[in-house]
C-alpha cells in the first residue's frame, strides 16, 4: 500500500502530515512522489487565504480521474480547511467522489479512520469541532534529517479580527516540557541538528500549565541540550515579546540570532481593529530593543495590505515601518476576507486592484532593502548549517546562516548536516553565494 500527501500552508501542517505519514508507514504504508501508484492520497489543507480554498477544490477536481484508474483509491481531505464548519457538507456536495475528510483535531484518528472508510460506501466525515487533551507520543515520519519540528504550543486564543486559525486550531493548549524535551533529546541522538519550535504563538508558552514556566524558561532548558546546535521558534506576537525573553536569547548559545516578528500591519488605528494589541510605537520600541540586545540580528515579518478600511495613509505608514526597521524579509498577503471572522464583515472593504497596487509598492520597498542588506555580507565569513542539494542550483548545496539566510555553494554532500564557515561571494535579493574556507 502506498500513500501520498499534498501538504498547504505553514510548517504546523507540514508537522502534522509527518505525523500522518509516521502514523501510515507503522502500519505497513509506503510513501510515493506519484499520486498514480497511491492507494491513499490525502490533501492536507489551509484555509487562511481564499486562494488556498480554491486550489484545493481545483486539485480534487484533477485528482478525481484517479479514482477511476483505481477504485480502491481512497482520496482524503484533512487540515484546517477541512476543519472549518460546513465544510464536511460543502465537499459532500462539490465533491461526492472524495472518501474521507478529517479535521485538525482527530489527526491521531486516521488508523480507524482508514478502517471505517473501508466499511463505509458513502463519503465518511470525521471533524471534531473542539480539540481535545494533547495525544502525545504519535510517530512522526521527519521530511528533512538536519532540522525537526517540535510543536510547544497548539491552537490560539488570540483571535485577531482577520484570523482563522482559532477556530480551525482551537484553544491554546501547552505541551508540558518534559515532553518537549524528551522529544528534542530523542532527534539530537537520531542526529538532527536544528529545532524548529512551532506554535501560533511559542511567546503564550506555559501560560495553560499548572506548573510555573514561560516561553523564555522553555528555551533556557532547551539550550543546554548537549549536541543541539541551533533553537528556532515560530511564531512569536510581538505583543508578548517579553524584556525576559529577550535577554535569554541575546545570552543563548543555540538560539539563533533570527527574529520573526509579524507587524501585519504599521497604522496604528488598523492595528487596532485587527486587535493586535500593540501599536506602531510599541512594536518600533520593541525592534529597538531586539536590535540593540542582539546587533547582529536579522529580523523579518509578515504583513496584510488592504485590511477593511485601509487608506492610503495607514498604508504608507506600513511602508515607513519597513524603512525604519529595514527588514531582511518581509511575507506579504493581500488581506483574504475569511468567513466568521469579524474583519469579514467590517464596512469599507479594500478593492482588489488597490490591494494589489499597494502589494506591489511594498514589494518594491522591500525587495531594494533585502538586496541592500545582503550585499554586507559580501566578503564576509558566515556559519552555515547544509540541509542539502540546493533546489534552485541542482549541482550545488543549500544551507542557512544563523540568521536564516540561504548560502549557496559547491561542496561535497559530506557537509549535509555540518556546519562550515563559508565566504559570500555573491549576494541576491533572496540568497547568498559562496565558498567553502578551508578549514
Ligand atoms: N488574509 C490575509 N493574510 C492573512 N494572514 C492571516 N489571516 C489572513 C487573512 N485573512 C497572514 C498573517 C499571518 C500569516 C500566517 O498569514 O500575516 O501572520
Ligand atoms: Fe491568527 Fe493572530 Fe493567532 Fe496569529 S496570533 S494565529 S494571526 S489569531
Amino acid at each position: 500500500m502506498k500513500y501520498f500527501i499534498e501538504i498547504w500552508g505553514c510548517q504546523m501542517n507540514e508537522h502534522d502530515a509527518e505525523i500522518l505519514a509516521g502514523m501510515l508507514e507503522q502500519l505497513g504504508y509506503q510513501k510515493t512522489e506519484q499520486e498514480i501508484d497511491a492507494d491513499l492520497i490525502i490533501l492536507y489543507t489551509c484555509c487562511v487565504r481564499e486562494k488556498a480554498e480554491h486550489k484545493v477544490l481545483a486539485r480534487l477536481g484533477e485528482l478525481k480521474k484517479y479514482k477511476h484508474l483505481n477504485p480502491n483509491l481512497v482520496l482524503a481531505v484533512g487540515g484546517c480547511m477541512a476543519q472549518q464548519q460546513e465544510m464536511g457538507d460543502y465537499l459532500r456536495s462539490r465533491a461526492p467522489y472524495v472518501d474521507l475528510v478529517f479535521g485538525t483535531h482527530n489527526i491521531h484518528r486516521l488508523p480507524q479512520l482508514l478502517q471505517e472508510v473501508k466499511e463505509s460506501d458513502s463519503i465518511l466525515i470525521e471533524v471534531w469541532d473542539k480539540e481535545q487533551e494533547i495525544v502525545e507520543d504519535l510517530p512522526a515520519k521527519r521530511m528533512d534529517s538536519v532540522k525537526a519540528y517540535v510543536t510547544i504550543t497548539y491552537g490560539c486564543n488570540n483571535f485577531c479580527s482577520y484570523c482563522i486559525v482559532p477556530y480551525v486550531r482551537g484553544r491554546e493548549r501547552s505541551r508540558h516540557p518534559k515532553d518537549i524535551l524528551h522529544e528534542i533529546e530523542d532527534l539530537v541522538e537520531q542526529g538532527f541538528k536544528e529545532i524548529m519550535l512551532l506554535g501560533q504563538n511559542v511567546n503564550s508558552y506555559g501560560k495553560d500549565l499548572t506548573q510555573k514556566i514561560d516561553f523564555a524558561d522553555l528555551l533556557e532548558q532547551i539550550d543546554s541540550i548537549e549536541g543541539l546546535n541551533r533553537i528556532r521558534y515560530m511564531t512569536s506576537h510581538p505583543r508578548d515579546f517579553s524584556d525576559k525573553l529577550i535577554n535569554v536569547i541575546a545570552n543563548s548559545t543555540k538560539v539563533c540570532e533570527h527574529f520573526h516578528l509579524p507587524i501585519q500591519a504599521g497604522s496604528s488605528r488598523i492595528l487596532k481593529q485587527m486587535r493586535r494589541g500593540y501599536t506602531k510605537e510599541k512594536y518600533l520600541e520593541l525592534v529597538e530593543k531586539i536590535k540593540t540586545a542582539v546587533p547582529n540580528c536579522t529580523l523579518t515579518t509578515d504583513i496584510i495590505v488592504g485590511f477593511p478600511g485601509e487608506t492610503e495613509e495607514d498604508f504608507l505608514e506600513t511602508i515607513d515601518v519597513i524603512k525604519k526597521v529595514r527588514y531582511d524579509q518581509a511575507f506579504t498577503f493581500l488581506y483574504s476576507p475569511r468567513k466568521g471572522t469579524p474583519a469579514a464583515s467590517m464596512p469599507n472593504q479594500v478593492p482588489n486592484d488597490q490591494k494589489k497596487q499597494r502589494f506591489q509598492h511594498l514589494l518594491e520597498v522591500q525587495n531594494k532593502i533585502s538586496w541592500e542588506i545582503n550585499q554586507k555580507y559580501l566578503n564576509k565569513t558566515e556559519e552555515v548549517l547544509f540541509e542539502g542539494p540546493s533546489k534552485t542550483n541542482p549541482n550545488k548545496l543549500s544551507g542557512r546562516t544563523r540568521g536564516n539566510k540561504i548560502v549557496i555553494a559547491e561542496a561535497d554532500e559530506s557537509v549535509i548536516g555540518t556546519i562550515q564557515p563559508v565566504k559570500i561571494t555573491d549576494a541576491q535579493t533572496w540568497s547568498l553565494f559562496g565558498k567553502l574556507e578551508q578549514m
